[in-house]
């Protein structure tokens, strides 16, 4: 045993806590007490918590006095003294690579922080403040809990689906659950019977799937779901609660697809990150989808807080409610929406809590009825009882945390790498200082760059040297990061003018290993060819003024078209110097993170491993690298000068489609097309585009980005492979009609990520 671990050891006995005794073992064996000192353990009273754990990025000691929070980006977390407001950092320690969660043991011995990139859990000392061990889980580990007694964590492996027991007695892996469900992430235990015996822990999906009638592309075809456990059955799932699709209180003009100039719209819960529990409900701040015609401002991606009853194991009939309903039914202006709220806390002695809106940049207050059904509090100003009580934040909030008095509210913001401290005994609440948690990176370095574009995609707002903001969607209504959490994909597929179309993560837009140039063609049917292009979704989707302006002024330039004049290099608005596009392609090209295959770690040598082998020949014999080769897994690549006048052939759709600009040359008919499905409409009611064919996707992390196709049309990768003209795109008959081939091709495509081999064309 090193002698830091002695150390630790001997000042923690000498406080009396046993807890530790259990918990200090790591990969190293802690002496066995002797029979006698066991029995005394057992009646010595246990220090138990004073709350539901549940997964966070931010966590308070149970005595109010210490912060442990992730820095993301740097792969560190720090530790904060707020003992009487001293608000001062103490520490920050080295951990794995994209901490996510952290929860701290009510003795406030240990910290447990996931690393969702490394497949770890980070053991801190907070004594000593030193990593004692990293504990191996599933695939990317993302939320966190602890049970009260803090015997056990429970880790959300979302690569993985499954739950990983952690025994803190021993520091190691005591039971895996298998999830039956798509992506675990938040994580919260009970914490009844004054924290003592059996209890449930809720783990979340937090991508929807659809419903067994519905299905993807409908507004009410998909449902979330939050998987029960107990801790004293690791084999049984105790139950599954739906939460279901809503009115969102905002209404569409649908006449062109046979409904009313105001048809009511409904949302379904999705990306559903964090989840806590008060007084025998669940709550479950989420980025609703609305993904049928038109996808637009203030009818696409809405604020909803789902609630359930932990009891009946089911949605509170008339809980769950549209944060984004509130802020419309304020007259004061400028309104502000409050896009992707991310996390959630509740004060203990009231029932007032905190929504964090985190591209909005603001906490949302709300306030509980004697039923636990949530209300949106106003902030009565300026004579005016409609506006919605907000508290400004710093960049992209994430996390939230209340201390015990209930005077505290500690805010983790992701970009600005810094905890807001909001003062609740103000009236109204606001942030009383930011403490930085890591440095930021020096000013005009990549760094910085990537920061800054990491910051547009992830606000629905945006601040800019040119002294304006609000231009990157209509009062706030949503980012880019609404529909591409962390720059990935939220599986919806969005009725957008094209067509119905999957969002397309942006790891494979850019090659992640010979990053200088080699970008996709974009998206599904070749109508873009730069990140710069999307300034007209901003204008036309998100109903923002955009960041292409006219020489000399801060005024949106009208002339921005898919090809001609390119988009790249445009006069712009800037952040931290930096050309607000050029940053936010930078961040793309180097910075979004691709997920872990499940089959990461598998030996070459197991059966899984020679099936992977196996499945790789098939892919090569079946030459689907013609069409998804090379490191973006997706072959065609912007090959061509963009240059006005635009060089390319540019086919316009056939009638009926709408004429639409598409790079034709791009495209494959792979048999995924039939304009008799009804569901094959663009923005206007006519047939979408397909007839030309698709623009091959990136097979990049395919497994964590269901559904497949532009039109969601296939559930999973073996559906995929049952496509049998796709799968003889690549001119090889036969090969796959078998299915023991297509098995192994399946796992193969599982075991993609950035450290597979890439396969040229
Ligand atoms: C309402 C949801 C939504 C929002 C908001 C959104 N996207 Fe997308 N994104 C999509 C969908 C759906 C696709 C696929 C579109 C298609 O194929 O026609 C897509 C495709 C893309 C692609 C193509 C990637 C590739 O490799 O082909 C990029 C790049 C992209 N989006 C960037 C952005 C940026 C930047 C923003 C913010 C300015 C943004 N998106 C906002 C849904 C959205
Ligand atoms: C001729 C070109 C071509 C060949 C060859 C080809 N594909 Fe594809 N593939 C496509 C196109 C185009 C799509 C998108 C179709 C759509 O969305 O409707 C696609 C989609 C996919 C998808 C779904 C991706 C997503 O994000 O939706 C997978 C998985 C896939 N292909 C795997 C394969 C495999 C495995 C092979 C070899 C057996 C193969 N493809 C051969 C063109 C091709």
């Amino acid at each position: 045993m090193p002698s830091r671990y002695f150390k630790s050891f001997f000042r923690v006995m000498t406080a009396g806590l046993f807890v530790f005794l259990s918990a200090c073992g790591g990969s190293e064996a802690a002496p066995t007490p002797p029979p006698d000192q066991q029995q005394q353990e057992q009646q010595a009273p246990a220090t138990i918590a004073k709350n539901s754990s549940y997964s966070s990025p931010i966590a308070i000691s149970d005595d109010d006095s210490l912060i442990v929070v992730t820095n993301t980006l740097n792969g560190t977390v720090s530790l904060i003294n707020v003992a009487g407001d001293a608000n001062a950092k103490l520490a920050e320690i080295q951990v794995g690579e994209e901490p996510r969660s952290v929860v701290i043991t009510p003795n406030k011995a240990f910290a447990y922080v996931t690393n969702q990139a490394s497949g770890t859990v980070s053991v801190i000392d907070l004594a000593t403040q030193a990593k004692v061990t990293d504990i191996t889980v599933g695939v990317e580990p993302y939320g966190i809990a602890l049970t009260p007694d803090a015997s056990r964590a429970y880790v959300a492996n979302s690569a993985s689906n499954t739950v990983s027991i952690i025994d803190t007695a021993s520091n190691s892996v005591v039971g895996t659950i298998n999830i039956p469900g798509v992506q675990p992430r938040g994580v919260a235990i009970t914490n009844n019977n004054g924290g003592t015996g059996q209890q449930f822990v809720y783990v979340t999906q937090f991508l929807s799937q659809p419903t067994a009638s519905g299905g993807p592309g409908l507004d009410q075809g998909s449902e979330g779901k939050v998987f029960v456990l107990s801790t004293t059955d690791d084999a049984q799932i105790q139950g599954v609660i739906t939460l279901a699709a809503h009115d969102t209180g905002f209404a569409a003009d649908r006449t062109v697809f046979g409904g009313t100039t105001a048809d009511p719209t409904f949302a379904y819960p999705n990306q559903l990150q964090s989840i806590v529990l008060k007084n025998g409900r669940g709550y479950l701040p989420n980025v609703a989808a609305s993904p049928e015609g038109p996808v637009k401002f203030n009818v696409d991606t809405q604020a909803f807080l789902s609630v359930f009853d932990v009891g009946a194991k089911s949605e509170l009939a008339g809980g769950t409610i549209n944060l984004h309903a509130a802020v419309k039914a304020q007259t004061f202006t400028p309104k502000l929406f409050v896009a992707n709220p991310w996390a959630i806390a509740f004060e203990h002695a009231s029932n007032e809590g905190y929504v964090v809106s985190s591209a909005s940049d603001v906490l949302v207050k709300i306030t509980l009825d004697d039923n636990g059904v949530p209300t949106v509090v106003s902030l009565p100003a300026e004579g005016d009882t409609t506006r919605v009580h907000t508290i400004e934040v710093h960049k992209n909030p994430r996390g939230i945390v209340i201390n015990n008095a209930d005077t505290r509210a500690y805010v983790y913001n992701f970009i600005s790498k810094d905890v807001s401290i909001v003062d609740l005994t103000a009236s109204p609440e606001a942030e009383l200082v930011r403490i930085q948690s890591t440095d930021l990176p020096a000013a005009g370095s990549d760094a910085a760059k990537f920061l800054a574009g990491n910051e547009l995609f992830h606000s629905s707002r945006g601040e800019f040297d040119e002294g304006v903001s609000e231009r990157l969607s209509n009062e706030g209504w949503q980012a880019c990061s609404s529909c591409h959490p962390d720059g990935l994909s939220d599986g919806v597929v969005w009725a957008f003018a094209s067509g119905p179309r999957k969002s397309i993560p942006l790891n494979g837009t850019f090659s992640p290993q010979n990053q200088t140039g080699n970008q996709r063609v974009l998206n599904y049917s070749a109508v873009f060819d730069e990140l710069e292009d999307f300034e007209l979704n901003i204008r036309g989707v998100s109903g923002g003024q955009g960041l292409i302006v006219l020489d000399g002024t801060t005024n949106p330039d009208p002339n921005v078209k898919a090809f001609d004049p390119p988009n790249a290099n445009r006069v712009q608005l800037h952040v931290g110097g930096f050309g607000a596009w050029d940053a936010i392609v930078a961040w793309t090209q180097f910075r979004v993170p691709s997920p872990v295959s499940p089959y990461r770690n598998t030996d070459a040598s197991s059966e899984l491993g020679q099936q992977i082998a196996k499945g790789r020949e098939l892919f090569t014999q079946a030459n689907c690298q013609a069409c998804h080769g090379g490191p973006k897994w997706s072959t065609p690549q912007v090959d061509y000068a963009r240059v006005s006048p635009f060089p390319e052939t540019i086919a316009l759709g056939k009638a009926p489609e709408p004429p639409v600009a598409q790079l034709s040359r791009f495209l494959q008919i792979v048999g995924t097309f039939d304009p008799a499905n009804p569901i094959e409409k663009n923005a206007n009611n006519f047939t979408a585009l397909g007839q030309l064919g698709f623009n091959p996707p990136s097979l990049l992390s395919i497994s964590a980005f269901p559904p497949y196709f532009h039109n969601g049309s296939c559930p999973t990768l073996e559906c995929v492979l049952e496509n049998q003209v796709h799968r003889e795109a690549g001119g090889v008959t036969g090969l796959l009609d078998d299915a023991a081939n297509r098995e192994a091709l399946l796992q193969f495509l599982i075991s993609i990520d950035i450290k597979t081999e890439p396969i040229n064309p």
